[in-house]
């Protein structure tokens, strides 16, 4: 048995979305690329090329660790590339895709032999946080003016488009799509690829799947695209726990429970989103504040109600807990990082990575 904290990736769980992701892949058409943004654990890669195409990558080390450890179709994305860095993106991407067109026509050269695209921004998104909001006043996330997209269309031949965010209503991604149709018409008929990025809560419960299929093939066979899609949440969604142990109890006119981990070192984004961690079933006459172990005032998973009151020892599985969680967790207060255990199809456990005192004092000189 693994000691906690450690993060719990459920194979049998994580397979409910790969087996949609497929379906999607085959009913529509488009291709499905992983975001590594999101979720980097290449322990699993192995089995989830089976039901994906490649990867999609912010960065050179992510664009350097989709070819090695998932391999097929790699794309490579990034909001500036530096003069430095642009060879070995290029020597391990199949697509490169540049942010702006200034850093198209700067490495115009360097990307000359490898298929380009170019990052668009129709300017409206479905975000309600404006930290994650690619349409945010200023972006600098894609060029929206089509008549300056125009004057380099003979350098690319796709676009990436990525305008939705923890998007589960397939209504408002119809609309975001026709929405792009509309400003970008004349852009997309002229090119052979088009990708959708990702933010597309497709593998959730009742999402209209064959609605989605379909729009997305209607668009492909309108312009004459391959439609590409960019999951990173909807890939892992409800895959993954991190699993916790109660090591103190307090009361201060709430019952507070401490536990081995801390949401500004391993659950980063609930932290910087404000919202708070899910743990089930949460019903019972036991509320509780969920408390991390750092130091900041405010490192709280949330407040739940169980069935029986909390003593030290016990466990604590927080869930959905692998998007944008291992690739953030972080050394704050020293606090011991969480292993990585993965949950075999047959149910047995496997510790795949512990970090110990030594992975610590590397992080830092
Ligand atoms: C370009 C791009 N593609 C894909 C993604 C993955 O998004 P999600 O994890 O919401 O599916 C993001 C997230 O920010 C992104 O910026």
């Amino acid at each position: 048995m693994a000691h906690t904290p450690y993060y719990l990736i459920d194979k049998s769980k994580l397979l409910r979305n790969m087996e949609k992701i497929a379906y999607v892949r085959e009913h529509s058409g488009a291709k499905a690329l992983l975001a590594l943004k999101c979720f980097a654990t290449w322990s699993v890669f192995d089995f989830m090329s089976d039901y994906m195409d490649g990867t999609t990558s912010s960065s050179l080390y992510e664009v350097k660790l989709g070819r090695a450890k998932f391999g097929k179709e790699t794309h490579a994305y990034s909001v500036a590339y530096s003069d430095d860095e642009i060879k070995e993106v290029i020597e391990n991407a199949d697509k490169i895709i540049f942010n702006s067109i200034s850093q198209l026509t700067r490495f115009a050269d360097a990307a000359s032999g490898i298929v380009r695209g170019l990052r668009l921004n129709p300017q409206v998104s479905t975000s309600s946080f404006d930290l994650a909001d690619p349409a945010r006043p200023f972006s600098r996330l894609g060029e929206w003016d089509v008549a300056k997209v125009e004057a380099v269309m003979d350098r690319i031949s796709g676009f990436m488009i990525h305008n939705n965010c923890e998007n589960s209503d397939f209504d408002l991604f119809d609309k975001m799509l026709t929405d792009i149709e509309d400003k970008f018409r004349s852009l997309l008929s002229r090119v052979e690829w088009v990708s959708l990025g990702g933010g597309i809560h497709f593998t959730g419960e009742n999402y209209p799947i064959d609605k989605f299929c379909a729009r997305l093939r209607a668009f492909s066979e309108k312009y004459g695209v391959q439609v590409y899609l960019e999951p990173g949440e909807a890939s892992i969604t409800k895959s993954t726990t991190l699993e916790v142990t109660v090591l103190d109890t307090l009361f201060n006119g709430k019952n507070l429970a401490i536990v081995d981990s801390s949401i500004e070192a391993h659950m980063l984004d609930l932290l910087i989103y404000r919202e708070p961690a899910k743990i089930e079933p949460n019903t019972g006459n036991h509320p509780y504040m969920i408390c991390g172990k750092s130091c900041l005032a405010g490192d709280v998973f949330g407040e739940f109600s169980f069935e029986n009151a909390i003593k030290v020892g016990d466990r604590i599985s927080i869930q959905d807990a692998a998007g944008y969680t291992m690739v953030k967790k972080n050394w704050f207060n020293g606090v011991g990082m969480p292993s990585i255990v993965i949950k075999e199809l047959d149910g047995s456990e496997r510790v795949i990575r512990e970090f110990t005192f030594d992975d610590y004092v590397s992080s830092l000189s």
